[in-house]
């Protein structure tokens, strides 16, 4: 049977999971990419423009992913605002990342992000315009001349909705390409069949069938797990579902421990207060008006990285100095700021700040705090975007047929800590990457390798869940999770911190045996599919809170307070985390690659860190 408006390889059939039957309906693609943000979208057209057969599935619709959120720009040297070089760029980004980068892949996105911008232009990017027509590029943390001598303005903005342009530009380009997107369909697992991805089992929440897509090569493109935290600048739907796939499938993930925290967040509601907003002139203060980064970081002061900011921030709440009645919180201003720059290149934080702190910002600070905003690490994978594992003693394993790009994977371009606006960078660079390895490798329309019963382990997965008559509600389990990461593990941990966060989340994953999911529909039943996300969440905080245990050492975002220094002799290596089925997790690790991509730069040895 052909599906409604879907290729013609569509096939309905029925499987049944304890006497209770599932419509299956199975789909052929050269390539299928779960998520529809800047990276899934970049391949996703990159594919289908190449005459790749290719599906997108998409648990929202594809201009809501999270990438739309994405405020303050995308980095590359273009030098539109003055001098500027691609080596500068890889110094910056070796640096930000307190050398956990790998230099090779960081090469590669500092060098392609310059084509892969001017591509996005042509594409029909609205960017902020100079007065002589270029792409207007704004100064961002991190980002230097020279190595490290001036400030540059690298970072591309579309005001502050650069990541709503990119989206819509990227579907726009989908559609021309006749990409097929299946929308509201959520992916539960990864189809592997001795130890190679055969494609991804999805259930359709609109009309409750499962699909089953075979495909040469499945790309994972579905984002972090910031709500694995309490407060998060992250959407709901940021559960990191790819990364939980990859675990299920015995795969491990890399450097979890390391998650950022935006210095400005809104106090109490967590959304974005864009990183654009300092480059643009604006700066934080204490409750005594003292602009006090200059005290944490004399020269680049409120341009610092973002791991500094926020932990300068932190430290002035601790010692006293926040503001508010409670003394809780940092204010960000820009009332000094000409009311008209505001209105060209920060709407859309003046009206954020009036809806979720009641802030007119032409007159008055933001109350803000550290939120967590996304993740350094996840599914391990080179710069061609292959999956990587860790097997028999060898760290590159390949996964053969399995792809991770975006804020899901961990291509080791960020290391420790990301520098801003190099994440819409690598969406894009690294969805370029993915379209020219599959290019390469796969025939169009080659067939797939017989595999009958398929994804069932998946479907008895949801029938268990969806059938789940425990006393306790996901939503109970899943702030219990949060507040224990929020509280545990936030932007300072200790060694007790970890070890009581650890207790507590083992409690959680065990409370698991006694959830309970009250409706037992198929068609948009979201208290199953939120059973699901959380399912997704607890995994990867297991993930995170023990590699965060596990590193005794502080580098980049994880500043852990018993151990206060960078310790290259021993921990100059990227963690890679597998998570068992009872919860516990196993750890190994990977090397840091220290060796550019070509001779065309040096590499960049680890260094004491000056602000
Ligand atoms: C921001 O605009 O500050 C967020 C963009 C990013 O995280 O790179």
């Amino acid at each position: 049977m052909a599906e409604n408006g879907k290729n013609g390889t569509a096939r309905a059939g029925s499987v049944s999971i304890g006497g209770r039957a599932y419509t299956v309906v199975d789909h052929e693609y050269d390539v299928v990419i779960v998520g529809a943000g800047g990276a899934g979208l970049r391949a996703t057209f990159g594919m289908a423009s190449k005459g790749l057969r290719t599906a997108c599935i998409t648990k929202v619709f594809p201009t809501r992913s999270h990438t739309v959120a994405a405020q303050g720009g995308i980095s590359a040297a273009l030098g539109n605002m003055g001098p500027d070089d691609w080596r500068w760029h890889m110094y910056d980004t070796v640096k930000g990342s307190d050398w956990l980068g790998d230099q090779d892949a960081i090469e590669y996105m500092c060098r392609d992000g310059i084509p892969a911008i001017i591509e996005l232009e042509h594409f029909g990017v609205p960017f902020s315009r100079t007065p002589e027509g270029k792409i207007y590029q704004r100064p961002f943390g991190g980002m230097t001349t020279e190595f490290g001598k001036g400030i540059a303005q690298r970072t591309c903005a579309a005001a502050d909705r650069t990541g709503h342009a990119i989206l819509h530009t990227l579907y726009q380009q989908s559609l021309r390409n006749n990409a097929e997107f299946f929308i509201e369909y959520f992916a539960l697992d990864l189809i592997m069949d001795e130890g190679v991805c055969r494609g991804v089992m999805a259930w359709n929440l609109d009309d409750g069938t499962i699909h089953r897509f075979r495909a040469h090569k499945t790309v994972l493109a579905t984002g972090g797990c910031g709500r694995i935290y309490q407060t998060a600048t992250s959407a709901h739907t940021c559960t990191g579902d790819g990364g939980a796939m990859a675990l299920r499938a015995g795969l491990p993930l890399q450097d979890m421990e390391f998650v950022q925290f935006h210095p400005t967040g809104v106090y109490g509601a967590g959304c974005l207060i864009t990183e654009g907003v300092r480059g643009e002139g604006g700066y934080v203060t204490n409750a005594n008006g003292e602009r006090f980064m200059e005290r944490y970081a004399p020269s680049a002061k409120d341009l610092a990285s973002r791991d500094v900011v926020s932990r300068a921030m932190t430290v002035e709440i601790r010692e006293g100095r926040g503001c508010g009645p409670g003394k809780d919180y940092i204010e960000l201003h820009i009332e000094h700021l000409d009311p008209k720059i505001v209105h060209e290149r920060l709407p859309g934080i003046a009206e954020t700040a009036r809806i979720f702190a009641g802030v007119d910002v032409t007159r008055e600070p933001i109350p803000i705090l550290p939120t967590c905003h996304y993740n350094m690490g996840g599914i391990p994978a080179n710069y061609h975007c292959e999956v990587m594992t860790v097997k028999d003693g060898d760290p590159f394993t390949p996964v053969p047929g399995l792809m991770a790009l975006g804020e899901a994977a961990s291509i080791g371009v960020h290391g420790a800590n990301r520098l801003g606006s190099n994440s819409l960078l690598e969406l894009v660079v690294f969805g370029r990457s993915a379209t020219n390895r599959t290019v390469a490798q796969i025939e169009p329309g080659s067939s797939h390798k017989h595999l009958p019963n398929a994804g069932e382990a998946a479907i008895a997965r949801l029938d268990r869940l969806r059938h789940a008559s425990g006393g306790t509600g996901t939503a109970q389990l899943r702030l219990e999770m949060q507040k224990t990461m929020q509280n545990d593990c936030a932007v300072f941990r200790t060694t007790q911190s970890l070890s009581e966060g650890c207790a507590k989340l083992d409690r959680v994953f065990d409370g698991r045996g006694d959830i309970r999911v009250k409706d037992r529909s198929m068609i948009w039943n979201s208290d199953l599919m939120e059973t699901l996300e959380f399912e997704n969440l607890i995994v990867q905080a297991q993930a995170t809170i023990r590699s965060a245990a596990n590193r005794q050492e502080s580098r980049g975002a994880h500043a852990h307070e018993d151990f206060p220094d960078r310790d290259d002799k021993n921990w100059l290596k990227h963690t890679v985390v597998w998570v068992e089925e009872n919860g516990r997790t196993r750890i190994d690790y990977r090397p840091v690659n220290l060796q550019p991509l070509t001779n065309e730069v040096q590499s960049f040895p680890p260094k004491a860190r000056v602000y």
